[in-house]
Formats: C-alpha cells, structure tokens, sequence
C-alpha cells in the first residue's frame, strides 16, 4: 500500500489524475477493453470534471458504480446522475456506463440484473476508485446495515444493502454496492479522500484485525490487490 499525502485538495487531484492517466493509457496500450469502477462523493468531483477534459481512450473504457442509492438516475442523490454531469462531458461524453439502479422497486428485487449487467464488464475490473466516510464505510459497505455480511461474504459482485440511518446516510439508506470479493477483483485500489476526520479513522481502520466495524478496514488490510491511498486536509 502506497500513502500520498498532499497539501490540498487541488495538489491531491492533480497527482491522481496524472496517475490516473498513466494507468489507463498504459492499459489501454495492451487491450481492447478496460473498466473502471467509480465512487461519488463530493472529493472525486474535480477528478472526474478533469478526466472529462482529457485525451483517453474513452472508446475502450467501460465505467461502473462501486455503489448506489436506489433512487432514479435524475434524483440529486443518484451517484449515476452525479458520474453524468461530473465526467460523462466534454471527451468522456459517449463513453460506456453501467449503473446499478433498475426498474425494481427495491435493491433487494433488483440484485438479480443488477448482478446479470456487471458480470459483463471486463473483470478483473483495471481500475476501483474507492472513498471513504467518517464511519469508515466504503462504497455502500455500512457498519451495522442490513446485508453487510452478505456483501462481505459472497461471491457476487453486487449486494443489496439497507444501511442504519445516520447523518452519512442521509434518507437513503437503500442501496446497491459491490461487494468485498467484486472490490477486490481488482487490479488496482485507490482510496481517495480528504479531511482531518477521515484520516484519524483511516488510522483506526488499520489497527488489526479488520471490523465490521469500519469496513473499509478489509481493503486497508489485505495483500490481494495493491491500494494507493490519497489523501488532504
Ligand atoms: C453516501 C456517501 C458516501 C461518500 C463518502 C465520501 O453514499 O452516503 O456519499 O459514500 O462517498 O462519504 O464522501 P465525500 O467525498 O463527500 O466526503
């Protein structure tokens, strides 16, 4: 695990678009397709608005969700509706986009396709960018949430999740994320995130062993698939 520690946010952004960048232009040297699987957030928004602008193969890059609340895509809390008008612009604008949400009315009803419409993207996924909340949960890998051990556990890329109303949560506690074992079905790990708290619970999350407790702890502590880690004030 590589630690990037910055000054700012902007230095922050940079630095990873630049490695950002590098990986994708090299992948997209060796193959056809590659995918890359995206968090929201507020912290990504200025990478995203910059790889939009950028010279990639967007024609070979197939994008994902690592997780997503259960609302339609024009709902201001949808991660696909933030993903289309942060990246999906200028370069980026016809490139390949898998969401989660589907017409089911739960995430639970809608697990099946959900599952079906991932399994075909280019897995091992090239790219997971992750983030992380000040309750040290990962894409919708909530401590406490309904279906957390499932999404942990099973061998399934997606898991549907009803997480513990918290003011991380907001409304929205019903969720689709990809599990742990979909994570890591990756070949590269980024953790992406800035603030004094998150990083006081990044500390927390690597004192062994892994909890349930701060999930992002089962990424932070693993040797399967390398994580740079990113961080600013
Ligand atoms: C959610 C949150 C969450 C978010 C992290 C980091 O799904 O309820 O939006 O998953 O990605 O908490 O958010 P920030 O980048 O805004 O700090």
């Amino acid at each position: 695990m590589k630690e990037k520690l910055f000054d700012d946010r902007e230095a922050m952004t940079n630095s990873l678009f630049n490695d950002l960048s590098e990986i994708i232009e090299q992948a997209c040297r060796e193959k056809d397709r590659l995918s890359i699987m995206l968090s929201g957030g507020s912290t990504p928004r200025p990478l995203y608005q910059k790889l939009s602008q950028a010279n990639l193969c967007w024609n070979k890059i197939q994008l994902g969700l690592v997780d997503e609340r259960w609302v339609e895509t024009s709902h201001p809390a949808s991660n696909a509706g933030f993903i289309n008008s942060s990246l999906l612009q200028n370069k980026a604008a016809e490139t390949s986009f898998q969401t989660m949400k589907n017409n089911a009315a739960t995430a639970v009803e809608g697990l099946a396709v959900c599952n079906r419409e991932y399994a075909k993207l280019p897995c091992p996924f090239d790219i997971c960018l992750l983030g992380m909340g000040p309750d040290g949960h990962t894409a919708s890998l909530f401590p406490g949430a309904k279906g957390l051990e499932e999404a942990l556990n099973t061998d399934s890329l997606c898991a549907a999740i009803t997480a513990q109303q918290s003011e991380v949560t907001g409304d929205f506690v019903e969720r689709m994320t990809l599990t742990r074992s979909a994570i890591l079905n990756s070949r590269k790990l980024i953790l992406l995130m800035s603030g004094n708290d998150k990083w006081s619970v990044y500390q927390k999350a690597k004192a062994k062993p892994a909890t349930k407790q701060l999930p992002i702890s089962f990424f932070i502590q693993q040797n399967q698939v390398p994580m740079d880690v990113y961080w600013s004030p």
